[in-house]
């Protein structure tokens, strides 16, 4: 990501744990500007390549002994700096002000009662207007130098500015889509008070990658496994305008997938004019996990499958160097301990690590440096189809974690027909963009019923969809009752071998998303 550095204007994030650090991110690349987040333990040493910096807040209170203190010597009075709210606390507390418990709950929606006029800082921005709190220390007295820029009902230094500096400091979050003008905020701060130009556009982010990767890759070959999903999609294209026909794709049939997805992405791939070979390896992958009814250990076997499976496939490429892979940025930020702990632990996540010491290829990751909304609209730049950019997720198991028990060929067809009919479900009544993810789960549970006059003893099935950012906590969605029926009716009518339908009403935590 070299090139990409080095001409874009650059925001630091310093991540004190909080659970809205990455949205700071988010808000912050949504105006065209490249901002990366670093724990508050490890600043980078080239902070000066930074344009601006924001500290983040924090589940940690600046009183506690153990407070997160990092030396901000290189920053503070040297660069513009944004606090929010721990790092407001963390400027006023450190610095000759007074922080303190605060007597009232300030947590939700509160509304600016007090805005200083003609501060550019908060242009656009009036009393009246919206603003997240989420604290339970407040900021009692102002630090040296400091100048109150706006009040709430119940927070009278919820923001402010440091006289002779370009330090601001609030105690709520911009970031929070409910801080109705928090991107204005962030605006007003980055672009009109920091001067960072706001060019990290999809177009400039494709452009720049395929020359990037032209340099680094040259002559040299490169495998890809595709997956169907959005993230090895938009992966293989970037590598595909980079150096064409030396890019391998691989797409592994585990015999797991959805109904026809093998056929249908595999045409579409080509379609994009990618060099893919598609490996059918059902019968391998089925027998590895005939009679297996563990969840982990069927994950390990299927693991342990494609590996040999795209090994022997790599093989076959004569002087193959690279191995590609769709690692997102998500995967690959340090995090905060969010206990207190000032240990920075990397986020275990299904796809980092994957790479088998055999192997011995070197890795690249053109994607590493983007969020998921981010991995889309560079799709999107590229003129992508906008089903394929737009699929759910789908987990590298594929049905085998959402056929409870030990999986024969026969459960596989039975979950492939429903989860067809619930999926083509929602695309066909204009459900399948307002739902994270969905799938059908086939339960290790007969049930009876009556078909004609016939008593049935047959399987039972669970619809599951899910709206979520991330994956790590999702809530049940409210589909319509006459939707579920027309799929229920469906699925029972069509699918021989189920006759119960039962809809997941669970959210994460407690419960997952895959229901192994
Ligand atoms: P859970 O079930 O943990 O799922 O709430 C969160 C997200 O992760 C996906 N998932 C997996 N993805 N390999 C994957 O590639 C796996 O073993 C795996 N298990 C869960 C799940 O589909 C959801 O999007």
């Amino acid at each position: 990501m070299l090139l990409l550095r080095m001409q874009h204007d650059k925001v630091l994030i310093i991540d004190f744990g909080s659970q809205y650090t990455q949205l700071i991110a988010r808000r912050v690349r949504e105006l065209n500007i490249y901002s990366e987040i670093h724990p508050f333990n490890k600043i980078p040493t080239n902070v000066q390549e930074y344009k601006a910096v924001i500290l983040s807040g924090s589940p940690m209170s600046v009183r506690s002994e153990n407070a997160f203190h990092p030396d901000l010597s290189e920053i503070r009075g040297k660069k513009p700096l944004l606090g929010v709210c721990y790092g407001a606390q963390y400027l006023a507390h450190f610095s000759g002000g007074e922080v303190a418990e605060s007597n009232t709950r300030e947590y939700g929606r509160a509304n600016l009662s007090f805005v200083q006029e003609n501060e550019p800082f908060l242009a656009g921005i009036s009393a009246g207007s919206q603003v997240w709190m989420s604290h339970s220390d407040t900021i009692k007295q102002l630090p040296t130098g400091g100048k109150l820029l706006a009040s709430t009902h119940d927070v009278q230094n919820a923001a402010y500015k440091i006289e002779g500096e370009t330090t601001f400091a609030i105690q709520f979050h911009p970031e929070v889509y409910h801080s109705t003008d928090g991107k204005q905020l962030l605006e007003n701060f980055l672009v009109h008070i920091a001067c960072v130009n706001p060019d990290w556009t999809p177009n400039a982010f494709v452009e720049e990658t395929v020359a990037e990767l032209k340099e680094k890759l040259g002559n040299d070959k490169v495998v890809l496994g595709l997956s169907g999903g959005v993230d090895s999609s938009v992966a293989a294209m970037l590598l595909h305008k980079a150096i064409g026909e030396n890019l391998y794709c691989i797409f592994v049939n585990n015999g797991l997938l959805r109904k026809n997805e093998f056929s249908s992405v595999l045409q579409q791939y080509e379609g994009m004019g990618l060099n893919v070979k598609g490996v059918d390896a059902s019968a391998r992958f089925l027998e590895a996990l005939a009679g297996e009814s563990d969840p982990e250990k069927k994950r390990k076997a299927i693991g342990r499958v494609f590996i040999e499976v795209f090994d022997d496939e790599a093989h076959q490429i004569t002087d193959v160097t690279w191995l590609a892979q769709g690692t997102i940025y998500p995967d690959v930020i340090e995090s905060v301990s969010a206990t207190g702990g000032p240990s920075a632990t990397i986020k275990s996540h299904h796809n980092v690590g994957g790479l088998p010491d055999f192997m011995k290829l070197k890795i690249v990751e053109p994607l590493k440096a983007l969020f998921k909304d981010e991995v889309r609209r560079v799709g999107a730049s590229m003129g992508m189809d906008k089903q394929l950019l737009g699929r759910h997720p789908f987990p590298g198991p594929g049905l085998a974690i959402r056929i409870l028990g030990d999986i024969t060929a026969e459960k596989v067809r039975i979950l492939q027909e429903v989860d067809a009919i619930f999926i083509d479900g929602l695309r066909e009544w204009d459900l399948y963009d307002n739902v994270w993810q969905a799938g059908a789960i086939l339960l290790p549970v007969n049930s009876v019923g009556v078909m004609g006059d016939e008593r049935t003893y047959e399987k039972v099935v669970a619809l599951r969809a899910v709206e979520s950012t991330d994956g790590m906590t999702a809530d049940w969605v409210d589909l319509p009752y006459k939707f579920l029926q027309k799929v229920s009716n469906d699925i029972i009518n069509k699918v021989k071998g189920v006759n119960r339908v039962v809809y997941d009403i669970s959210s994460k935590p407690p419960a997952t998303i895959e229901w192994e």
